[in-house]
């Protein structure tokens, strides 16, 4: 969702602000903006589209100030026009703002009935507004934020600067913001990712809801300052070492961070699994051995949530423990039945989804503890469990989530298998070792799978199945195809295919088929069924097999042999591959898909 950076020190703010806002540009934005205060006015400059053409703007203008905001939008409010891009400013405050003030349609209206004018259509503006109106009554900055906060409604992030000082304020609610600093070079930062502020801010801040934060940079020192809303100080913050480096942000040898993020699925898995069988990790599984509960609640959102299927079997499968899966923007609102003895369990590579952290937010109140699987540490899905199981996936920066999905459902499995018996057992490291193996052979293999491609790259609409363990692997397949090569695409149960979709079965539209060694014959009927009504047929299945060979028109063949409850994971890399060779024949934006955002925040 939407990215924002803030800068206050003795450099020009605009080089950290505008590299801050490219490093968060993969998070998804349709335009960007930057406000700084030059000679004590509050100048500010945007442009619809993409970061290069306010970057444009600025190397023609080529503003100098020690103090600014930046941000990039993700289109909730209002159209995509630079009249609603941020910042939003006025003769007294600038602001930049992640989220949705849900009652600003009632608010804006009292504040027209009382005179104000508004510039764009955006919520954002309403809170602009209201503080430059609690400000002229109060002619105090602080009180003017709380009360201004304290009037909207929803989940939001805002930074604000004023004319009269270069103070840098900020607070949320339920969504991301970080604060930093460098005491050495007299630098404070804002943004709404930590990633913004590697290799400038080595302190990060995180404050809690709620809290204002105030930075201010002067000749000798940086000070940054919390507060509650009732402006007394704060100590609900957490400090820590922002410990990333500036390298993970490079394609390497790939064209595409997502092709980059597949190939380092090998050696993660196998660092996921010496990190949870022999290292510091094991010590967090050892405390499931004989953990028992009524029933998991798993809550998560697109790829996350399809990880949470194939978990789900492994909980069912494994420890005949009973598991629901809901997607959080349901679960939420369902008035779900928690009893006492339940868990809920989190899947999020970001940790900053707002319906799953709704849905975390709902089983804590049920008194329930909470688990999640998450990729970033320090997040709010984090910070806010009671067990943290982190995948230690790196940084996703291909929109489309690839590398979080093999470690999201690998660290459920292993979850899974140490409340059954010991990880000690040999055979689960070689287990883990061999599906390493097995997709590094398939990234091996890319060639092939884009010829596969290559013959089915035009056609009008895909269908992906799957049986059992593979269900939701065809959902994650088409999830992944639709994203980044902009076709429809959608997933079925195999059997389920005859139920209705099958009327859209003609000869534009490609039947994926994963076969696994499992229900083998009943799927083959399946494939035929698509076949007798002209559909293309694409198998994903047992590797030298005369009877797909002769039924399909392009045919993969995998090696399941050994891979047992690991086979969806390898079979979901080759469609991982395929949806990216389709997606590079169609010219996308593979990266960066239109209309997407990395992290929704927002519901
Ligand atoms: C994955 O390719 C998607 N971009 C999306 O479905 C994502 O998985 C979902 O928004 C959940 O995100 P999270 O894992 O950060 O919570």
């Amino acid at each position: 969702m939407c990215g924002i950076v803030g800068y206050s020190g003795p450099n020009n703010s605009v080089g950290p602000i505008i590299e801050g806002l490219s490093r968060l540009e993969y998070r998804g934005y349709d335009s960007a903006g930057i406000c700084l205060k030059i000679n004590n006015e509050l100048q500010i400059l945007k442009k619809e589209g993409k970061l290069d053409n306010l970057k444009s703007l600025i190397q023609e203008k080529k503003p100098f100030s020690h103090i600014g905001i930046g941000h990039t939008r993700w289109a909730t409010h209002g159209a995509v026009t630079a009249d609603n891009a941020h910042p939003h400013g006025n003769e007294l405050f600038a602001v930049v703002h992640n989220g949705i003030i849900e009652n600003a349609g009632a608010l804006k209206k009292e504040l027209q009935k009382e005179g104000f004018e508004f510039k764009s259509q955006t919520d954002s503006e309403v809170f602009l507004v209201l503080l430059t109106k609690f400000f002229k009554e109060s002619k105090n900055v602080l009180s003017s934020i709380s009360k201004a906060f304290s009037t909207i409604t929803g989940n939001s992030a805002f930074v604000i600067i004023e004319k009269q000082s270069d103070k840098l304020y900020c607070l949320k609610r339920s969504a991301p913001l970080v604060v930093g600093d460098n005491k050495e070079t007299r630098e404070a930062f804002v943004s709404s990712d930590p990633f913004a502020l590697v290799g400038f801010a080595p302190r990060i801040y995180f404050p809690e809801d709620s809290v204002i934060c105030e930075s201010s940079v002067n000749s000798s020192e940086v000070t940054i300052k919390f507060y509650e809303l009732n402006l007394t100080p704060s100590n609900r913050y957490k400090i820590q070492g922002n410990a990333m480096s500036v390298d993970i942000t490079s394609k390497g040898p790939y064209e595409h961070f997502m092709l980059k993020e597949i190939h380092e699925q090998p050696y993660l898995v196998e660092k996921l699994a010496a990190y949870y069988i022999k290292d510091e990790g094991r010590k967090i599984l050892d405390q499931l051995v004989n953990f028992k509960t009524d029933c998991w609640h798993i809550t998560a959102c697109g790829t996350a949530w399809h990880a949470g299927l194939v978990i789900k079997n492994y909980l069912e499968q494994i420890n005949r423990q009973r598991a629901s899966v809901e997607i959080a923007s349901e679960f939420r609102y369902k008035n779900p039945i928690i009893n006492q003895k339940e868990i809920g369990l989190f899947i999020s590579q970001s940790g900053e989804t707002a319906d799953t952290l709704a849905c975390q937010e709902l089983c804590k109140e049920s008194g329930i503890s909470s688990f999640a699987i998450v990729n970033v540490e320090g997040s709010t899905l984090y910070r806010n469990s009671d067990k943290n199981f982190l995948i230690h996936a790196g940084i996703e920066i291909g929109v489309a989530s690839t590398k979080a999905f093999t470690l999201q459902v690998l660290t459920g499995y292993l979850m899974s298998r140490s409340m059954k018996s010991s990880l000690d057992d040999p055979k689960l490291f070689i287990e883990l070792k061999l599906l390493s193996t097995r997709i590094s052979e398939l990234c091996s293999e890319s060639d092939k799978i884009k010829k596969i491609a290559e013959k089915i790259y035009h056609q009008k609409g895909f269908i992906f199945t799957g049986r059992g363990k593979y269900f939701p692997i065809a959902l994650e397949g088409a999830l992944k195809l639709k994203e980044i090569a902009y076709v429809h695409a959608e997933g079925y149960a195999a059997g389920e295919l005859k139920h209705g979709p099958i009327a859209l079965i003609d000869e534009e539209i490609v039947n994926i088929a994963i076969i696994g060694p499992e229900l083998f014959e009943k799927t083959i009927s399946n494939i035929e069924e698509v076949k007798a009504r002209r559909g293309k047929i694409v198998v994903i299945g047992p590797d030298h097999n005369a009877e797909i060979e002769h039924l399909s028109d392009a045919y993969l063949g995998l090696n399941f042999e050994g891979l047992n409850d690991l086979s969806p994971l390898y079979v979901n890399v080759a469609l991982q591959l395929l949806s990216y060779h389709i997606a590079y024949l169609k010219g996308t934006d593979i990266d960066k898909p239109r209309n997407l955002a990395k992290s929704v925040t927002v519901e």
